[in-house]
């Protein structure tokens, strides 16, 4: 089969695409999807580049790539309740060979129906990027309606998603962007922050929420934005208990996954009611998938980098 193989860790010359891969064969509660359409995330960089390596046990040849939308092919032993030709989309790849391929293995107990009223590239652009948002401000803030949030990176993959999951809530959003401050506009945020002309926490104070997508000093700075018992989430660097503890607020690290299946299926209903649209900035073929690294790595993407697999 065709995928996306790097054979070592490095730049972007590690990414070979080849035609020779061995298409996997599913096993006991695993189902096997024709990749439709995948789409990039920094993680798949991440791994490219060696970062990941000492958490998850990769051999080589990898296939990079932790969203699908397809249609499962095959079905391994014990597998009941999703059949050969369903229409689906998932995280899969994340400890193993991944989505940037013609076929990708996943567990069937991780596997959804699409949202009927989105095509394949559009759905690929949900999964990983919605798991986070939901861990982050769902299942550890429990945003309610009347709250705060200041998402960091708000015209981002994580962002734009964690944007449309608190306005959902009923909370109130500020978001930070520079080039992309008028999709924040368009994705009806409350306030737009241009951070290359103004520090937030010159504007923004008494926050219920942070949701740092960036760590670094702009984790450092966002402390003081919040108010007493509010929460500072990052996907990017721990946040310090010690300090949160100096401040009156709590902090969690977004990381691990929430129930898969539960969480893609109530984003596939907040799409058939229109409370919730992926956006795709770009769509690129597989043979160009160092363009969608590169695009990444750039970090000024708007929305979601599709990889289309099937014409
Ligand atoms: N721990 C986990 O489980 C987990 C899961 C998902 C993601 N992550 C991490 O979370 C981070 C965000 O992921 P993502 O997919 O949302 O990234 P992304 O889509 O690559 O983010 C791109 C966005 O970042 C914005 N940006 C860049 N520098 C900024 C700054 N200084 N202040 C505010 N916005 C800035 C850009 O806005 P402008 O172009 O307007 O500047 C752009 O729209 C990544 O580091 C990723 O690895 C971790």
């Amino acid at each position: 089969m065709k995928a996306v193989h790097i054979h070592d860790y490095g730049g972007l010359d590690v990414l070979h695409y080849e035609e020779d891969a061995v298409r996997p064969t599913p096993g006991a509660g695993e189902v096997l999807i024709r990749v439709h359409a995948t789409s990039l995330n920094p993680f798949d960089c991440a791994v490219r580049a060696g970062y990941m390596g000492q958490y998850f046990n990769y051999t080589f040849p990898l296939i990079l790539g932790t969203d699908v939308s397809g249609i499962v092919e095959d079905v391994g032993e014990g597998v009941t309740d999703i059949s050969v030709g369903d229409v689906v989309y998932t995280r899969a790849g994340v400890y193993k060979d991944g989505a940037h391929a013609a076929y990708v293995l996943a567990f069937a107990a991780d596997v959804v129906a699409n949202p009927p009223s989105l095509d394949h590239v559009h759905a690929a652009a949900l999964p990983h990027v919605t798991l986070t948002a939901w861990q982050g401000l769902i299942e550890f803030a429990d945003l309610s309606e009347g709250q705060t949030v200041l998402i960091h990176a708000a015209a981002g993959g994580v962002g734009h998603i964690a944007v449309q999951l608190a306005k959902w809530r009923g909370a109130k959003v500020i978001g930070t962007a520079s080039v992309n401050l008028p999709f924040l506009e368009e994705l009806g945020v409350d306030e737009a922050i241009d951070y290359s002309t103004t520090a937030f926490e010159d504007v923004v104070k008494d926050v219920d929420v942070v949701l740092d997508l960036l760590g670094g000093e702009t984790q450092q700075r966002s402390w003081k934005v919040l108010k007493p018992g509010g929460i500072l989430l990052s996907t990017v660097q721990p946040p310090s208990q010690e300090v949160a503890t100096a401040h009156g607020v709590r902090q969690r690290m977004i990381g691990t996954a929430p129930p898969i299946r539960k969480v893609l299926t109530e984003a596939a209903t907040m799409v058939e009611n229109g409370q919730l649209k992926p956006h795709v900035s770009a769509v690129l073929p597989l043979k160009e998938i160092q363009k969608a690294h590169e695009m990444i790595e750039g970090r000024h993407t708007r929305g979601k980098i599709v990889v289309q697999v099937v014409d």
